[in-house]
């Protein structure tokens, strides 16, 4: 199976951007910001430097066809000092070494943000699929090591909506999911919310190498 990484950025050196827009346009997932940004976003983003997207075209067919994508960007993570605490000290462990506090007194984690990565389920179903989810992650751990190289990091992180499915997909790829614990709910442990109400997973990008 011949797999191509193409960065966006070539794509927009050699094509008109109306044409990229159209192949994209074609691009389906059961997730729809994921859908949305390839549709939407991505140029955009990538002319402005807020993400890198690297199309994965798989050979099918007789030609090359756009299986999945994903696009990183170097973000820290940023948790305040009041979530920090409740946090247990397993993760305080793995983050602190590697992080430092801003003038916020919030806690930052020097990182590389895994933004968007999904399969076009144009191939993509229960009968039969071109890329796999698990390949599809370990291309981007290509890229992801690739960045941490040039530009830093220790953590990749992915930030989700809150969906079984995704916490498996993860967990069995090994990131840890940021939990917390509620010393006012009894020491119930809950997941760490983002600003969007998502959920946070992170990896050490050494555990990838
Ligand atoms: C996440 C993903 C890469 C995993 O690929 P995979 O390991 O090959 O697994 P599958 O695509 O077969 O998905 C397994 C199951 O999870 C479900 N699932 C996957 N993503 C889901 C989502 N975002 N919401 C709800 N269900 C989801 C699939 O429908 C499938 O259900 P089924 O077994 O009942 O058919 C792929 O499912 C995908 O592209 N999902 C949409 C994009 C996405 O949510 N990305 C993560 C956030 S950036």
């Amino acid at each position: 199976m011949a797999i191509d990484l193409v960065p966006l950025s070539a794509l927009l050196n050699r094509y008109h951007e109306e044409e990229i827009r159209r192949n994209f346009s074609f691009f389906k997932s059961i997730n729809k910001d994921v859908e949305h940004f390839i549709h939407e976003t991505c140029i955009q983003f990538e002319k402005i430097g807020l993400s890198r997207t690297t199309l994965v075209y798989v050979s099918f067919k007789g030609r090359q066809a756009l299986a999945g994508y994903f696009a990183i960007s170097s973000k820290s993570i940023s948790i305040s000092k009041k979530n920090w605490n409740k946090m247990s000290n397993n993760l305080h462990r793995k983050l602190m070494p590697m992080g430092y506090k801003d003038e916020k007194e919030d806690y930052l984690v020097s990182s590389i943000l895994l933004g968007q990565l999904g399969l076009n389920f144009q191939y993509h179903d229960q009968k039969s699929k071109i890329l796999t989810g698990d390949e599809l992650l370990s291309l981007a751990y290509g890229e992801v090591v690739r960045a941490r190289d040039v530009v830093g990091g220790v953590v990749v992180y992915v930030e989700v909506d809150n969906e079984p499915r995704l916490r498996d997909f993860y967990t069995r790829n090994g990131f840890s999911q940021v939990l917390l614990k509620m010393a006012s709910d009894g020491g119930k442990v809950v997941p760490y919310e983002t600003p969007n109400r998502q959920h946070l997973y992170i990896k050490k990008i050494k555990d990838i190498d």
